[in-house]
Order: C-alpha cells, then sequence, then structure tokens
C-alpha cells in the first residue's frame, strides 16, 4: 500500500484498538461491580491526606456521591485535562458541588507531597481534593481501586507514571457504580451526577 494511505489506516487502527482497550477495562470495572462484597469489588479501605494534611479515608465517602480520579501532578496532558473537565462539572453543579467528594489521588508519591498537591489543585475548582500519602498508603488504594499504574523511566533520568485515566464514580454510599463519563458537556454530566447527590 502507497504511504499516501497507510498514515490514516494507522490512525484509525490506533483509535480502534485505543476504543477495544477503554471498552474491555470497562467491562471489567463493571464486571468487578456486581460481585459485590467480594474480593474483587472495587474500593475498600484506605488512608490518606489532602492538600491541607487533612485525614481523608474511606469513611470520607459514605454521605455523598464521590468521583475518584488517580493521577499525578507531573502529567503533561490526560491528568489536567480530566481535572479541568471535573471543575467544570462542579461549577455548573454550582451550590450542589459541595455535596459531592470529589478526590484527585497521587499514584506518585514520592514527588507528590502534600504541599506540592495543594499548589497543583489551587488551579482546579475549590471543591476538588487532593490526596497523597506514603507510597504504602497510595499502593493501597490503587490496589484497592484496581488502577493501572506503571512507573516509566525517561531519557533524561526522569520518569512519568502511565495510569488508569478513569473517573470512579461512587454512590453515597461508598459503594462503586460505574466509571464516570466526563466526555460530554458539563452541564450533562452536572445532571447525571446529580442523580446520586
Ligand atoms: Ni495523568
Amino acid at each position: 500500500m502507497s504511504p499516501k494511505f497507510s498514515r490514516p489506516l494507522v490512525i484509525v487502527a490506533a483509535f480502534a484498538l485505543s476504543l477495544a482497550i477503554g471498552l474491555a477495562l470497562t467491562l471489567w470495572l463493571v464486571g468487578g461491580s456486581r460481585t459485590l462484597s467480594t474480593a474483587s469489588a472495587i474500593g475498600g479501605p484506605f488512608q490518606l491526606v489532602d492538600q491541607d494534611g487533612k485525614a481523608v479515608t474511606d469513611k470520607s465517602l459514605p454521605g455523598k456521591p464521590t468521583l475518584i480520579f488517580f493521577g499525578f501532578t507531573h502529567c503533561p496532558d490526560v491528568c489536567p485535562t480530566a481535572l479541568f473537565e471535573i471543575s467544570e462539572i462542579l461549577r455548573v453543579m454550582g451550590k450542589d458541588a459541595s455535596r459531592v467528594n470529589a478526590f484527585f489521588v497521587s499514584v506518585d508519591p514520592d514527588r507528590d507531597t502534600p504541599a506540592i498537591m495543594k499548589d497543583y489543585i489551587a488551579s482546579f475548582d475549590p471543591n476538588l481534593k487532593a490526596l497523597t500519602g506514603s507510597p504504602e498508603a497510595v499502593a493501597k488504594i490503587v490496589s484497592a481501586y484496581r488502577v493501572y499504574v506503571k512507573k516509566v523511566p525517561l531519557k533524561d533520568g526522569d520518569y512519568t507514571m502511565d495510569h488508569t485515566a478513569l473517573i470512579y464514580l461512587m454512590d453515597r454510599n461508598g459503594q462503586f457504580v460505574a466509571p464516570f463519563n466526563i466526555k460530554r458537556s458539563p452541564e450533562a454530566a452536572a445532571t447525571d451526577l446529580k442523580r446520586y447527590l
């Protein structure tokens, strides 16, 4: 095939592959949520601190629906984009935004101290809380939420983190509902989220 046609084909193939991976991951997550109160359910005990050093644990979830997003402050694009989109949803919710927990959980505790998290999260909606903790505490929540995380060395000696970019929606009882779709208008997402208040 001529190079003229092969490039779009590669793009289409890459797009199809990313869709397939996303679908498989969603089915895997949703499948896990059906086996309630088994070891494979999503969620579980954790103990972290927010950007002000205040403890946030699994006991902080019940009473409000919760959005949880895992990432890291050095993330070049995926995390800031997702946090911007979540901020837009919270902004559209107005007063109701305070009736939702919105947590950004670091998967890079070595670099993401509470002070770094505080500085970073200041760019986003004030209802967003940035959580971090010891490497052990982060490993525990990463495992409980079945988050994929991989440290990837960069050529300059630095490193980046590959990670799951799903938004987890937990209900008022702290139980996993489904991945929350933020790839739609903030108004549509806010309307959807309000159903769980
Ligand atoms: Ni990221």
